[in-house]
C-alpha cells in the first residue's frame, strides 16, 4: 500500500544519512505517515524528524531538510510531485496522480480481493463472539456481539490470518439447576417444544418468583446443578433437550443475519477439564482456598479475587473460561484471542487475563476484550414483548418490514421476489450498519429513523450509492475492465484518492479492532462519490476519453464499496 511504500523510502533515506554519518545512529521503532487534517499539508506527512531531533537534540527543521532532499534523490521518489518541509519539522508528501491511477488499475484489476494482505500468514486468531445463554431470549446484546465479532472476524480473514471463529454459548451453570428444577416440578414439555424460549423463560422467571416466598428452592437450584455437573443421566437429558431447544431458535436468527460461526463449543465442552484447571491453579499456588471455596487473589490486590470454586464443590463461569483457555491454546496456538462481549464485563475479563497470565496461559496481552457499549430504545418506539428485553427477532422482522416500504417507494417496478430479497438486504443491512458504525465501545440509542436514513450515515445510504453506481455502469452498455484515464476535476480527484486508502484501512480497523472506522471511511467514500455524481456528467462526458475515465473510477468505487460492506456482513443488491 502506498503509505508503506513512502515509510520504505523514509527509512532508506534516514539509513543513507547515517551512514554518510549526517544523522546519528538512532532507534527508528515505528515511523508514523499520516493524512493531515489539511488538504494544503499534502497527502501524507511525517513527524519523524520532529522525534529524530528530540533523541538527537538537534534543530527539527534541519533535520526535516536534510531528510527530503535525500527523500527527492531515492529512486522512488516518482511518487513524489513535491515534498515540502512544515514547522515546526514535519515533511509533507504531495503524491503524483499517477500514483491515483496506478491504484485504481489496482482495484479495477484485483476486484473482490483488493486491499486483501497476507499479513497474518501463518498466525491464528480466534474470535469468540455471539454467545448467548440457553434457555433465555436472544438480546439485542447478543446482537452486538454477533455482528460486531462477526466483522471483526472478516476483517482479519481478509488480511490472511488464520481465524478461527467460536460462540462460546452459555449452557452450563446455576442457572441450569435452577432450570432444571423448574421444567421437572411445573414444565409442559410438549408445550416447551412447541414455542422452546418462550416456555423455558416463563419458568425461570416463575422460579424466580416462587422461591422470594420460598428461599429454600435456590438451595433446590444447587442441589440439581450439582446433580448435573456430577453427571446424572436424566438431568443430563433435560439439560440436553433445551440446549437443542434453544440452538434451533438461535439458528434461526444466524440465518437471518447471514452470520454463520465455525465452532460452537458451549460452557459445557469444558467441563471434563475443570477438576484439572482448579489443580493446576492450588498446585501453582496461583489459588488459594478461602472459607471452603477455591479463590485466585491478585499480587498486591490490583484486582479483586476471581472464584473458581464454590463452598459447595460446583464450578464457576471463570473456571470454564479458565479451561477454554487452555483448550484453546494447545488447540490452535493462537496468536491472539478476541472476544466480543459487554462491557459489563470488563473486570472479569481483567481478571480472567491477568489470572491466565498468572497461570502460565500466554501473556495478558495475547487477549483482547472488545467490550461493546449498550443499545437503548429511543422513545421505546422498538416493539417490546417484556419489559425490556427487546427480542431481537422482532427487531430484524421490522427492520425487514420498513426497509421493504423503502424500496417500494423507490422502485416500483419490482417483482415480489426481487422485493423480498431487497428487502432483506437493506433491512438487515441497516441493523447491521448501525451497530458497526459507532466505536464498539459507545452506548447506542436505536432510533429507526437513523438506522434507515438514507441520507445519512446508515446502511441503506451507502448501499444506495452502490446501486446508483452499478446503474450508471450498466447503463454505459460498455463491458467492465475499464483503465483509469485523465482525471483533472476536484471531485474525479478527491474520490479518486479515497479510493487508495482502502487498504489501510482494512489494516488500521483490524488492528484497532473497530469496523467501525471502515464505516466513516466507506461513509465518507460514499460522499465524496456523490458530491462527483452530481457535479460532473459521465455517461455526457465530452470526450469519449473522459467518459471512460470516469467510468473507471465509478467502477472502483462500486468495487471498494462492495468489498468494504463485505467485510462488515452487508449484502449489496443492483437495484433498490
Ligand atoms: N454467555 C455470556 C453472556 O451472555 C457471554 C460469554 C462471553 N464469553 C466468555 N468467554 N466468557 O453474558
Amino acid at each position: 500500500m502506498i503509505r508503506d511504500e513512502i515509510k520504505k523510502l523514509i527509512e532508506k533515506s534516514i539509513k543513507k544519512l547515517q551512514k554518510e554519518r549526517v544523522l546519528l545512529k538512532f532507534n527508528i521503532s515505528e515511523i508514523e505517515v499520516k493524512h493531515p487534517e489539511e488538504k494544503a499539508h499534502g497527502d501524507y506527512a511525517t513527524n519523524i524528524a520532529l522525534r529524530i531531533g528530540k533523541d538527537a537534540k538537534k534543530e527539527a527543521m534541519e533535520i526535516a531538510e536534510l531528510l527530503s532532499s535525500e527523500l527527492k534523490s531515492q529512486d522512488g521518489s516518482k511518487l513524489f510531485e513535491k515534498v515540502e518541509t512544515a514547522k515546526p519539522g514535519f515533511i509533507n508528501f504531495f503524491l503524483s496522480k499517477s500514483v491515483f491511477e496506478d491504484e485504481l488499475n489496482k482495484i479495477l484489476t484485483q476486484g473482490d480481493n483488493y486491499g486483501s494482505s497476507n499479513v497474518g500468514h501463518g498466525k491464528t486468531v480466534i474470535v469468540e463472539y455471539s454467545s448467548p445463554n440457553i434457555a433465555k431470549p436472544f438480546s439485542i446484546g447478543h446482537l452486538r456481539s454477533t455482528i460486531i465479532g462477526q466483522a471483526i472476524y472478516n476483517l482479519y480473514k481478509f488480511l490472511g490470518y488464520k481465524v478461527v471463529g467460536i460462540n462460546h454459548l452459555g449452557d452450563w451453570g446455576t442457572q441450569f439447576g435452577k432450570l432444571i428444577y423448574a421444567i421437572e416440578a411445573w414444565g409442559d414439555k410438549e408445550k416447551i417444544a412447541k414455542d422452546p424460549i418462550k416456555e423455558l423463560t416463563k419458568l425461570y422467571v416463575r422460579f424466580h418468583e416462587e422461591s422470594e416466598s420460598k428461599p429454600e428452592l435456590e438451595e433446590e437450584g444447587r442441589k440439581w446443578f450439582k446433580k448435573l455437573e456430577e453427571g446424572n443421566k436424566e438431568v443430563r437429558a433435560t439439560w440436553k433437550k433445551s440446549v437443542e431447544w434453544s440452538l434451533k431458535e438461535f439458528n434461526r436468527i444466524y440465518e437471518l443475519l447471514g452470520v454463520k460461526i465455525d465452532l460452537v463449543l458451549g460452557e459445557s465442552f469444558y467441563q471434563p477439564m475443570l477438576k484439572d484447571v482448579i489443580k493446576e491453579a492450588l498446585d501453582n499456588k496461583i489459588a488459594i482456598k478461602s472459607r471452603g471455596a477455591i479463590i485466585i487473589s491478585f499480587p498486591k490486590d490490583i484486582l479483586p479475587p476471581l472464584m473458581i470454586q464454590k463452598s459447595d464443590g460446583t464450578t464457576l463461569y471463570s473456571t470454564r473460561d479458565l479451561a477454554t483457555i487452555k483448550y484453546r491454546r494447545e488447540k490452535f496456538r493462537p496468536f491472539k484471542i478476541i472476544y466480543e462481549v459487554g462491557a459489563d464485563q470488563t473486570l472479569y475479563f481483567k481478571q480472567l487475563f491477568l489470572a491466565s497470565e498468572l497461570l502460565g496461559f500466554g501473556r495478558k496481552e495475547d487477549y483482547f476484550h472488545v467490550a461493546h457499549g449498550l443499545m437503548r430504545l429511543s422513545g421505546g418506539r422498538m416493539r417490546t414483548r417484556k419489559g425490556d428485553i427487546i427480542l431481537l427477532e422482532d427487531v430484524l422482522k421490522e427492520a425487514i418490514e420498513r426497509a421493504g416500504r423503502i424500496a417500494e417507494d423507490k422502485n416500483q417496478g419490482l417483482n415480489k421476489n426481487e422485493k423480498e430479497e431487497i428487502a432483506k438486504a437493506i433491512g438487515i443491512g441497516a441493523v447491521k450498519y448501525n451497530d458497526l458504525s459507532y466505536h464498539y465501545s459507545t452506548d447506542i440509542v436505536f432510533d429507526w429513523d437513523k438506522v434507515l436514513n438514507l441520507k445519512g450515515n446508515s446502511g441503506p445510504y451507502l448501499q444506495y450509492a452502490y446501486v446508483r453506481g452499478r446503474s450508471v455502469l450498466r447503463k454505459s452498455g460498455l463491458k467492465k475492465n475499464f483503465k483509469a484515464g485523465e482525471l483533472k476535476e476536484k471531485e474525479e480527484i478527491q474520490v479518486l484518492k479515497l479510493l487508495s486508502q482502502f487498504p489501510e484501512v482494512i489494516e488500521r480497523s483490524a488492528k484497532d479492532y473497530s469496523p467501525s472506522l471502515l464505516c466513516n471511511f466507506l461513509f465518507e467514500l460514499a460522499q465524496s462519490f456523490n458530491t462527483f455524481y452530481e457535479s460532473l456528467p459521465i455517461l455526457e462526458a465530452e470526450t469519449d476519453e473522459l467518459k471512460k475515465a470516469r467510468l473507471s473510477l465509478v467502477e472502483g468505487i462500486c468495487q471498494i464499496i462492495k468489498n468494504g460492506l463485505n467485510i462488515l456482513g452487508i449484502s449489496t443488491p443492483e437495484k433498490m
